[in-house]
């Protein structure tokens, strides 16, 4: 199977991590890939922060979860009850994701950059998983300035990112396939 394929057809999200930090390396080729995403009108109008302080990220953990646990809806608050949860999965690096405030289509294009480096980490054997649900963190503006973000952006998501724990991966899950029609 071509190489592209075979990665989007086998890459998972990954929730158990090895402690070890990853590479400087497998960094820089996971924001590469980002940065090549395509964007709206061009303006690449996305911001990487790399986080790889365990402090801060089971700090932003321990906030999202007290958030998530006030929520209405059921199953966010008992994920953020859930003493054993850590929203990162305890995964060494994690990047967060900010578009430009202003841009033509910022979370379209934060998107496909996000993609791009699932995919670039599944390539080179590193684990990864989106996690939406720092958006709880994103309410809270002392919280965001810890992120030292450019003026003008604001953050949409967090991959999590390191080794994944060789015993204990996921098996591929079932896709929907009914979901094309065809116009010829
Ligand atoms: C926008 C978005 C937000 C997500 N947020 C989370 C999250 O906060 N925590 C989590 O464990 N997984 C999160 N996921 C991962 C999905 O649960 C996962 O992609 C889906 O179950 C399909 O599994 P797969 O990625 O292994 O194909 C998110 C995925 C997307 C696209």
């Amino acid at each position: 199977m071509n190489e592209i394929i075979n990665v989007i057809k086998t890459r998972r999200s990954i929730r158990r991590f090895l402690p070890e930090q990853i590479k400087d390396e497998e960094i820089q080729t996971i924001i590469e890939a980002a940065i090549h995403a395509p964007s709206g009108h061009n303006e690449q109008p996305w911001h990487f922060t790399v986080i790889q302080n365990k402090e801060l990220i089971d700090h932003f953990s321990n906030v999202i979860k007290k958030l998530m646990a006030e929520s209405e809806v059921e199953w966010i608050a008992s994920m953020g009850r859930n003493e054993k949860l850590h929203i990162f999965y305890n995964a060494p690096t994690v990047i967060v994701v900010s578009g430009r405030k202003n841009a033509y289509s910022a979370l379209i294009d934060c998107s496909a950059a996000t993609q791009n480096m699932l995919l670039a980490a599944h390539s080179i054997g590193l684990g990864s998983c989106w996690i939406g649900l720092i958006r709880f963190l994103f309410k809270i503006e002392e919280e965001v300035r810890k992120l030292a973000l450019p003026e003008g952006y604001e953050p949409f998501f967090a991959v999590a990112l390191g080794y994944p724990d060789p015993t204990k991966q996921p098996r591929p899950i079932e896709r929907k396939r009914d979901v094309v029609n065809y116009i010829k």
